[in-house]
């Protein structure tokens, strides 16, 4: 089957849908922008384009002489002549067409080169609330599939409409030129194959889409049941016989789809060769009537019918073209809209560094809800029809305190209080919708995001770790640090021993998700990141989970050093940690309902005795 066949086949099942779709104003003009840094490749490649087209005009013309002149005159030089002549126009067109395609690929590559680096840089600079709402699988499609039709509706509809409008006029004219009558009854049979071809092109796009989805859906089962996490819950809850049933019906449909999808492609290749072997035939009975009747010759006919088998591939292409073209734009649309979204957390023009030294965190009367999903995503990147509209509600009313230079504040409080998203306004990972937070007296909206992200670290409740080894877990944290000082970051964390028995040591690779470290082991590693990078604010989410006795004095020493000397905020669970704060604040439903030292809330009763009793009083003594 050739080449001109398959993209007839893949324009054929475009989505018709696009052809509804309104394009927004001023895409055309941002994607030729794309394509300018090309200018001279796409010069080079429609030249090539053009030299093909005429190329593959000009050999039947070469045969016809052959016949006509070389054979009925016996003139055997002309015949080798001309012979040789379309021998060497095959080599010559052989070279052009490789030339072509080694150009549009140099375009089609760079053009995926330019359009992920310039979404993945985008993507990189979105806030975290972007993240926490999008779908991870919708992203990674924008990155793969939407750039790749990009570039091949790019491509395709520039060899497809230019080479193809040549293409057709050249042969076209040719043909009326070396009979009319025989070209117009030829192409009247043209919409014999076109109308097929139609029905069986939209049929088999809706099978191609449906398919693709249902393979999404098949490979969805496979990686939700087969990473760790989703594996362990099988095993606990899952009965294998169900499982199997469940993937098992997926399969089939796969299954099912595939037989429809090659049976009515067969038909798509069957049509347009029947069609080209039925215009031939007439092609040849009409055209040898008509050398017997002596309006023309034998060469003619065989010229004819070599240019009717070369006209039909092009026009099915041109009849697409609109096709084409609306496809193009609607997939650079969908990557426009993901480079539109602004992101709503970016370093001021006029920022400046966090001063050196000790500094203070103060929260200033801090009013804070969660973005709204139309702020920071779109409806297709979190794989749901409409945004989601719930209006915004308040989390943190009128929060205000001061974390002194070097000291520890607690936070404690019922969960859903607020104290992650306290945590979480520091880093500047979201912005106050009122009042301020400072470090060091600069508004964290007005420090520069390297000074911003060198004086806090964060150690979250579940810590994330790359999957790599724990060297360069560590060294993310900060790139020049030697082994020496991993070393004594491991030991103040209290995980060195445990680390240095391991076989590989450092080199050991942590697995997905950090999965081979228990979760304590994790977190104390996470504090040794923490303490190599050696911020001089820290924000510590401690883990509830790992309260363990015989870890507890090795994670609590890991504590005192990560907080030793810091400016700390931490979410606090142990009774130790709380006891050693300098200031405890009792967080309830987004407010700071009580403030001062265990033993001045113990004593004033309320939210935070009641805590103490039923929470942290049975640690008591362990
Ligand atoms: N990304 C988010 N978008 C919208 N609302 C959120 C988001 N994260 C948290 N919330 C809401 O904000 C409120 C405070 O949540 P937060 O995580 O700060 O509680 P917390 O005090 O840390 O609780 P816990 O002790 O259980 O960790 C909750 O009502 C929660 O539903
Ligand atoms: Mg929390």
């Amino acid at each position: 089957m050739s080449m001109g066949h398959w993209a007839n086949m893949r324009s054929m099942q475009r989505s018709r849908d696009v052809l509804s779709h309104k394009v927004k104003k001023g895409t055309l003009p941002r994607i030729l922008e794309f394509a300018r840094p090309y200018r001279s490749l796409i010069t080079i490649f429609i030249c090539a384009v053009l030299l093909d087209a005429a190329i593959s005009s000009v050999s039947p013309l070469l045969l016809r002489g052959i016949l006509d002149h070389g054979i009925d005159n016996n003139n055997r030089g002309l015949i080798i002549f001309l012979a040789v002549m379309t021998g060497l126009l095959a080599i010559f067109e052989a070279i052009v067409s490789l030339a072509e395609r080694r150009i549009s690929a140099w375009l089609g590559e760079g053009l995926i080169y330019d359009l992920r680096l310039r979404v993945y840089r985008h993507i990189q600079s979105m806030p975290i609330a972007f993240f926490s709402r999008t779908q991870t699988g919708a992203l990674i499609t924008r990155l793969n599939n939407d750039v790749i039709g990009a570039q091949q509706a790019f491509t395709e509809l520039f060899s497809n409409a230019i080479g193809n409008v040549v293409m057709v006029m050249l042969i076209l004219s040719a043909m009326l030129i070396l009979s009319w009558q025989i070209t117009i009854v030829a192409l009247v049979l043209l919409p014999l194959f076109l109308i097929p071809a139609r029905l069986v092109g939209r049929r088999l796009g809706g099978l191609f889409r449906r398919s693709m989805e249902l393979n999404a859906q098949m490979n969805n089962v496979m990686t939700e049941r087969f990473n760790v996490a989703g594996a362990m819950i099988v095993k606990l809850f899952g009965s294998p016989a169900k499982e199997v049933a469940f993937f098992e019906q997926r399969a089939a449909q796969v299954r099912d789809i595939g037989v429809e999808q090659a049976t009515y492609s067969r038909i798509f290749f069957v049509t347009l060769s029947l069609t080209a072997s039925l215009a031939t035939a007439f092609a040849y009975g009409f055209g040898g009537l008509a050398v017997t009747w002596g309006t023309i010759s034998k060469g003619t006919i065989v010229a004819l019918t070599l240019y009717l088998t070369r006209l039909y591939g092009p026009l099915t292409q041109l009849s697409s073209l609109h096709l084409d073209f609306m496809t193009a734009l609607v997939t650079f649309e969908r990557l426009f809209e993901v480079l539109d979204l602004e992101p709503t957390i970016k370093e001021a023009p006029d920022a400046v560094a966090i001063p050196e030294g000790p500094v203070a965190v103060v929260f200033d009367h801090v009013d804070f809800a969660y973005p709204a999903a139309a702020e920071v995503s779109l409806a297709s990147l979190e794989a749901v029809a409409v945004l989601d509209d719930t209006p915004r509600t308040e989390v943190l009313h009128d929060v205000s305190f001061a974390v002194p230079a070097g000291t520890v504040t607690a936070l404690v409080g019922p969960s859903g209080a607020g104290k992650t998203t306290m945590s979480m306004l520091v880093s500047r990972l979201y912005d106050v919708d009122r009042g301020s937070v400072t470090i060091g007296k600069v508004d964290v909206r007005q420090a520069t995001q390297v000074s911003l992200s060198d004086t806090v670290g964060v150690v979250a409740q579940d810590p994330h770790l790359f999957h790599d080894t724990l060297r360069a877990n560590l060294l993310y944290a900060r790139p020049e640090a030697t082994v020496a000082d991993m070393e004594m970051a491991l030991r103040s964390a209290q995980i060195y021993l445990m680390v240095s028995a391991l076989p590989l040591g450092l080199d050991t690779v942590v697995g997905e998700r950090g999965y081979r470290l228990s979760g304590g082991e994790k977190q104390r590693v996470a504090l040794a990141r923490l303490l190599l990078k050696s911020p001089r604010v820290v924000v510590l989410d401690e883990a509830t989970a790992h309260l363990d006795a015989e870890s507890e004095a090795a994670v609590q020493r890991a504590l005192d050093a990560t907080m030793a000397k810091r400016t700390s905020i931490v979410i606090a669970h142990r009774l130790s940690t709380i006891r050693n704060a300098h200031q405890i604040l009792v967080i309830d439903a987004g407010r700071i309902v009580q403030r001062g030292t265990h033993d001045e809330l113990i004593a004033m009763g309320g939210l935070y005795n009641d805590l103490y009793q039923t929470q942290f009083a049975g640690q008591e003594g362990r």
